[in-house]
């Protein structure tokens, strides 16, 4: 009967942890062989027949879209699109020039990179942080800083940690709330965050320190 119960549950802890690991392969796409693209309407014209290429097909995805004539559209065309693509563009004299002959091996190379400077332990402003990137970054900041205080702020949705940071030189001053990484995939906005703080801890100037 133990043994049963036993071997049960580590059959249905072996499928969670197959499924976990299947999911995850699944969720990394792969661009190979994708091509970066910068094309510069010169007319209404044309700027109609791009523009219309992005509701057309979900083989190109638009990175930068043009509002205006003169404007550019930054589009990677999936492979097997490539001559359909090229030829719309010629036959109207669309200007258009390649940016990127391999979309995934640049994405392999900026892998490489971010994982080497990982490694380093280097938190900056020039990149992309993990969340737990950020979480150790705020800890050492207040570990060394003791006007820098951390406070819970609950739990997020998909229940993860929202720090939160009291910054504070004194009584009495009057207060600012400063708020970041609200919505998903705007990475520039936790860093705008841990910029200013970073700026109002560690400034050269003391003029933002005394702010
Ligand atoms: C959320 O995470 C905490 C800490 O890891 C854990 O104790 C808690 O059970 C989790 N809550 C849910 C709803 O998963």
């Amino acid at each position: 009967m133990v043994l049963n119960g036993v071997c049960s549950r580590c059959a249905v802890m072996a499928v969670v942890a197959f499924g976990v690991v299947a999911i995850q392969a699944a969720e990394v796409a792969r661009y190979d062989n994708y091509r970066l693209y910068r094309v510069t309407p010169q007319s209404e014209e044309q700027l109609k027949v791009v523009a219309a290429m992005e509701q057309a097909s979900d083989s190109l995805i638009f990175l930068e879209t043009a509002r205006k004539v003169g404007d550019r559209f930054d589009i990677v065309v999936a492979p097997h699109k490539l001559a359909d693509f090229t030829e719309t563009l010629e036959a109207d004299y669309i200007p258009h020039l390649v940016i990127d002959e391999n979309v995934q091996s640049s994405f392999d190379q900026e892998r490489i990179r971010l994982s080497n400077k990982r490694a380093k332990g280097t938190f900056d402003w020039n990149d992309y942080h993990t969340l737990e990137e950020i979480h150790a970054w705020l800890d050492k900041l207040a570990s060394e800083h003791s006007e820098v205080e951390l406070l819970d702020a609950g739990r997020s949705h998909q229940n993860r940690t929202l720090k939160g940071v009291k910054l504070s030189y004194g009584e009495g001053r009057p207060g600012v709330f400063i708020e970041g990484g609200i919505h998903a995939r705007e990475w520039i906005s936790p860093a705008t965050v841990t910029y200013i703080l970073n700026e109002l801890v560690n400034s050269e100037d003391a003029q933002v320190r005394a702010l």
